[in-house]
């Protein structure tokens, strides 16, 4: 049994590469990895092949997350045949996705923060035009929606 996750935002630079690190390594730390897939995109063509922003790369260094090896991709019909959960990181992303979404989609297609029940916030703001304490803002509330997000994937393993 195996379970693909695809995080999702608009530029696939900032936020959805930084869930990827960070689910990630919370998926290695509880001996997952090898039936867990994990992936990011981007709604928008922009960046396409980009390496993530370089303040996303620094904050999650500095928080122990390795973002250096990501490419920044588009999202496309096909990866809802790919994949069993689909997560935005906030409403636009999410009106985008199921735009493309196709009707019979038998996975979750839901924002990130859903998994979270303790948060205040329901999106990941957008840090890209913003300061430094944006993008540290996205790993805490990243972090702490994965947390949630495992622990129900955990049950149907
Ligand atoms: P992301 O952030 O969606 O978290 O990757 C953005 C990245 C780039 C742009 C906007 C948001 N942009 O306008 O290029």
């Amino acid at each position: 049994m195996s379970v693909k996750v695809l995080f999702v935002c608009l530029g696939n630079i900032c936020r959805s590469p930084t869930a990827q690190g960070v689910f990630g390594a919370l998926v290695s730390e509880r001996g997952l990895s090898h039936c867990i897939g994990i992936d990011s995109a981007g709604t928008s063509d922009w960046h396409i092949g980009h390496e993530p922003d370089p303040r996303s790369v620094a904050i999650a260094r500095a928080r122990g997350f390795d973002l250096s090896s990501l490419k920044a991709s588009q999202v496309c019909a096909a990866d809802f045949e790919r994949f069993d959960y689909i997560l935005a990181m906030d409403e636009q992303n999410l009106e985008d996705l199921k735009l493309i979404a196709p009707a019979d989609y038998g996975g979750t297609l839901e924002l990130l923060l859903a998994f979270d029940h303790k948060s205040d916030y329901r999106e990941v703001p957008d840090p890209y035009y913003g300061g430094e304490a944006g993008f540290a803002l996205a790993v805490d509330l990243i972090e702490s929606a994965s947390e949630g997000l495992l622990d129900q994937i955990q049950e149907r393993l």
